[in-house]
């Protein structure tokens, strides 16, 4: 049994249940500049970590990461349950600390034949004092957390388009949201050019999905409309990529579409009072003898022709149909997911996200907070109408390559021509999808995006 003790205090150590032997053991070792000890005995681990300051964004990172650390020394000590004892920190701090502990605890390792030296050992997570009336939905949260980093991490030989709406149909009975799947017939009936010209270079066909939850306690009159890129993989068609450190990740790129799973399955497991729709169009994009050329011109779902002068700018072509076929919603806010460019990832990193997109000034700021509270941060691009200039067509209405400075930008001013509601991009190129461990983030899918929408919504929920 491993415990954890926190607090912002040292001397909060005195109230704790724990024998003196050990308090003087902790009090001896405490000092302005330790912030955590353990300390091993023959009952398991007892770790102690004291963080001072308030509850802002920068000290919950800090608990965070402090509960990963815990988690790696559970892992490798083959404990199988932590106890966490708040002794005298918020409840903010606390559930921090065992979100990242939990969160830390993830692996994907399914694929792993020797799992007995290799799986992590801890299972068990538990809380008392302040924020323990908060860990069943921490944990529900997390679990959605794992279901998208699985997806992700999944590579195509597993995880084709067929198989992704699957697993959205599974998820969604185990949640309770509906999942419709539209085959490759019913896309060329509706005339989904965007879809159909990246996969027409692969020998799998597409899926379009629509997920729906409405519960009959739904406060929003007009539904909140998710949409995910849903590329499988992307080679770059026959734009091909070079594959160290580029195409050798792109089994990554369908994880704006597991991000909008991951958010339903939250919604619907907790309930939120939140009619809810997630579009995802989803296929591999490969240079198969059918492929689409460069200089192919396409027409899109709603009538528009583009030139394709990339087929690696691809994710901009499926977007822009599920983005087109939103309006029908009538909705009260779409907000798009996508593994869109690495421009953004150029841009940022892997430390935030790019945000962009012409909802009310109040929208993003709530959800920028939202991105500070989870430290899945947001950083606002200008959508400056110059960008939309670089994406417009000569021959057709649009191409799909703007500049290469800006690359973020015009693919969102693409985005946004087929739009006619609020609208948010949420451009997650850099921070969907890590070549190495970064705390409670381990190395592979991180899982963006369901901790920042399900908080964001559910301040909405709330009516805030
Ligand atoms: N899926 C990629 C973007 C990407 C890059 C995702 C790195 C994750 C990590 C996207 O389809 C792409 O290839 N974008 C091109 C667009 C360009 C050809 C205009 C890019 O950003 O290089
Ligand atoms: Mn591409
Ligand atoms: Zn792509």
């Amino acid at each position: 049994m491993a415990t954890a003790i926190l607090c912002n205090n040292w001397s909060d150590l005195d109230t704790m249940q724990i024998p003196e032997e050990l308090k003087s053991y902790f009090k001896q070792k405490a000092g302005s500049e330790v912030s955590s000890i353990s300390y091993q005995g023959s009952f398991g681990i007892l770790y102690a970590e004291c963080i001072s300051g308030e509850s802002n964004s920068t000290n919950l990172e800090k608990w965070r990461k402090a509960g990963n650390k815990i988690t790696g020394s559970c892992n490798q000590l083959k404990e199988i349950a932590l106890d966490i004892q708040n002794a005298g920190i918020s409840a903010a701090q606390a559930l921090a600390f065992a979100e990242g502990a939990v969160l830390g605890n993830y692996k994907f390792d399914k694929y792993v034949k020797d799992k007995t030296s290799k799986a992590n050992t801890l299972k068990d997570f538990n809380l008392s004092g302040d924020g323990s009336d908060g860990l069943k939905d921490l944990k529900l949260l997390c679990e959605a957390v794992y279901k998208t980093r699985d997806l992700v991490n999944e590579p195509v030989n597993q995880l084709n388009a067929e198989q992704l709406s699957e697993k959205f149909t599974a998820m969604g009975k185990e949640s309770g949201f509906s999942v419709e799947v539209w085959n490759k017939s019913k896309i060329e009936s509706q005339k989904m050019g965007g879809i159909l010209a990246v996969n027409a270079g692969s020998q799998q066909p597409p899926t379009f999905n629509i997920m729906e939850y409405k519960p009959a306690h739904a406060k929003n009159e007009k539904p909140i409309v998710l949409v995910g890129k849903g590329v499988v993989f992307d080679t770059g068609g026959l734009s091909l990529k070079p594959t160290p450190q580029s195409m050798d990740q792109m089994k990554c790129d369908m994880a704006g579409s597991a991000a909008v799973a991951g958010i339903m399955y939250a919604v619907a497991k907790s309930a939120l009072p939140l009619w809810m729709i997630a579009l995802v169009p989803a296929t591999d994009n490969r240079p198969g003898e059918n492929a689409t050329c460069p200089g192919d011109i396409i027409t899109m779902y709603d009538g528009t022709t583009v030139e394709v002068l990339n087929t690696d700018a691809e994710g901009r072509l499926v977007l822009a149909d599920a983005l087109a076929f939103a309006k029908k919603y009538e909705p009260e806010l779409v907000m798009d997911f996508a593994t869109l460019t690495g421009a953004a990832m150029r841009a940022l990193g892997a430390y935030g996200s790019a945000l962009m997109g012409n909802a009310d000034e109040a929208i993003k700021n709530e959800i920028k907070e939202a991105g500070d509270k989870v430290y899945e941060r947001l950083a606002e691009l200008p959508l400056w109408e110059e960008y939309f200039e670089d994406t417009k067509g000569e021959i057709s209405d649009l191409k799909n390559l703007g500049k290469s400075e800006g690359g973020a930008q015009s693919a969102a001013m693409f985005l946004r021509y087929f739009t006619d509601y609020p609208w948010l991009h949420f451009d997650i190129a850099g921070t969907a999808f890590l070549t190495g461990n970064d705390a409670y983030r381990p190395k592979g899918g991180t899982g963006v995006g369901v901790r920042l929408i399900f908080e964001f919504l559910k301040q909405r929920a709330n009516g805030q």
